[in-house]
């Protein structure tokens, strides 16, 4: 097993909140994928090993689900959302705007690592459209000179933790409706947010 002691014993006390140990499979590959910012084939092995269950198992489960990532993924995941409502407020122009400025076809990252691009279905953020995320959080009412204006201090920041509020304040426009809780935590990694895996943190 190519998983470091820290890691294996978080996996453990995963595997522990479950009735079986294959209950834990999607946890693990959250886990494994803020390990590495993709699914890896050694955790596929190390997963396998750990709930009992075939590596293709894992596999099939890794692949079948978009939010896990195939191959390492740019320090920035950039997903523009492409459905319904937000077609029809112009998704389209902030869509290809964006590839144009990040030079990314959907789901290619670019060589320095710093942003994945990627077209997906909706983000629930429709009251909102047309919307996008930046490692999972969420800005509203994009233009697509704003999501460019974005990406550009993304570029030229490139902070360590990205907070949706802070970006909605900076380079969003109309939400879908004001949140009664102010999110203040920020996501830490490409990898989707869960604070018991460390990949989001409350802000300083
Ligand atoms: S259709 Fe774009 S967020 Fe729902």
């Amino acid at each position: 097993m190519s998983w470091d002691e820290k890691l294996l014993k978080q996996a453990k006390k995963i595997i522990k909140l479950y009735p079986q140990k294959r209950s834990a499979l999607g946890t693990l590959l959250h886990l494994a994928q803020s390990k590495d910012g993709y699914i890896s084939d050694d955790s596929i092995s190390v997963i396998s090993d750990l709930v009992g269950i075939t590596e293709v198992q894992v596999k099939s489960v890794s692949t079948f689900y978009s939010m896990y990532k195939q191959e390492p993924t740019g320090k920035y995941l950039l997903s523009v959302c492409k459905s319904i409502s937000c077609e029809i407020n112009n998704s389209s122009e902030v869509i290809n705007k964006l590839q144009e400025f990040t030079g990314l076809n959907n789901n290619e990252t670019d060589e320095d690592g710093l942003f994945t691009f990627e077209a997906v279905e909706c983000i629930g953020a429709c009251g909102g459209a047309p919307a996008m995320q930046v490692n999972y959080e969420t800005v509203e009412g994009l233009t697509a000179e704003n999501a460019i204006n974005l990406c550009s201090w993304l570029k030229e920041k490139q902070p360590d933790i990205v907070v949706a509020d802070d970006m909605q304040k900076d380079f969003g426009g109309v939400k879908s409706f004001d949140w009664a809780i102010k999110d203040n935590s920020g996501a830490t990694s490409n990898a989707p947010g869960f604070q018991t895996l460390k990949t989001t943190k409350a802000k300083k």
